[in-house]
């Protein structure tokens, strides 16, 4: 695991951009894992920027996202289908054929057709040929994807109870109405994002600094999901000089030819 620590957001963002830029430049069918939620709303403008203005190609880029609500529409401002037509779809050459996200419209009282869904979307992602590069947020909480504190560190695509930590974190975005947010949703596993040849998780803020230094300097365990990713080779840690702020350990601010 590597850490490299910038200034501020907007720095941390850049470099991600660089890094996701280069790996589509080396390889123009690269697989990318996306994520939602505020940490990478920097790093999808400036790949946007790059595609406008330096001719990034996508069209042969495929993509899985992370996670959905369940029971959200895909038309509902607070969907991860939402989010990202929005934020990043929309603007940039994607081949919509190529566009994977976890349907949120299933019926949580069938277990079992939840259950053929989730082998089905992990099976795209193997026919795919894998993911080449998983870029992450984290939860205050130490989350990936909604992989939440006691998650299995091998378990694959499924449905998870969201914590109340998370409800409250994710409040934001329902006009901090608890009630509105949904209890479930579909997420990767975390031996399905320890599979990714490559993973990028972005952090910014001192309220991610508690889980930073438990993922990065703690013991691997499943109270920090993210702790995982110390056994990952190719993972790469990029936080802002706030997040990085309990680290007791000086990391430079490295900015090595990652790929
Ligand atoms: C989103 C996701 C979540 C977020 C995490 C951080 O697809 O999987 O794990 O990355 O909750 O969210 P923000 O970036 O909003 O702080």
């Amino acid at each position: 695991m590597l850490v490299v620590i910038k200034k501020d957001y907007d720095e941390v963002s850049k470099e991600a951009a660089r890094v996701v830029a280069e790996l589509v430049y080396e390889k123009p069918n690269s697989v990318l894992g996306l994520a939602t939620g505020g940490t990478p709303l920097a790093l999808y403008q400036e790949l946007i920027r790059m595609h406008k203005e330096d001719g990034l190609d996508f069209s042969k880029v495929t993509t899985f996202n992370l996670d959905e609500y369940i029971n959200l529409p895909p038309s509902h401002p607070q969907s991860y289908h939402y989010f990202m037509r929005e934020n990043l779809f929309k603007h940039i050459n994607l081949n919509p054929r190529f566009i994977h996200i976890p349907s949120g419209m299933v019926d949580v009282n069938d277990i079992n057709r939840i259950n053929r869904y989730c082998e089905w979307y992990e099976e795209q992602m193997e026919k795919a040929g894998g993911i080449d590069l998983q870029i992450l947020g984290i939860g205050a909480n130490g989350h990936i994807g909604f992989n939440e504190p006691g998650s299995s560190l091998g378990s694959r695509t499924r449905i998870k109870t969201l914590t109340d930590s998370t409800k409250e974190d994710n409040a934001r975005f329902f006009h901090g109405d608890l009630s509105q947010i949904p209890q479930y949703a579909i997420t990767m596993g975390i031996g399905t994002i320890m599979e990714a040849h490559w993973i990028l998780l972005l952090a910014s803020g001192k309220n991610k600094a508690n889980a930073i230094k438990d993922t990065v300097e703690g013991p691997v365990c499943a109270r920090v999901p993210a702790s995982i990713l110390q056994m990952h080779r190719k993972a790469i840690i990029i936080v802002d000089e706030d997040a990085a702020s309990m680290l007791s350990i000086e990391y430079e601010a490295l900015t090595p030819d990652l790929l």
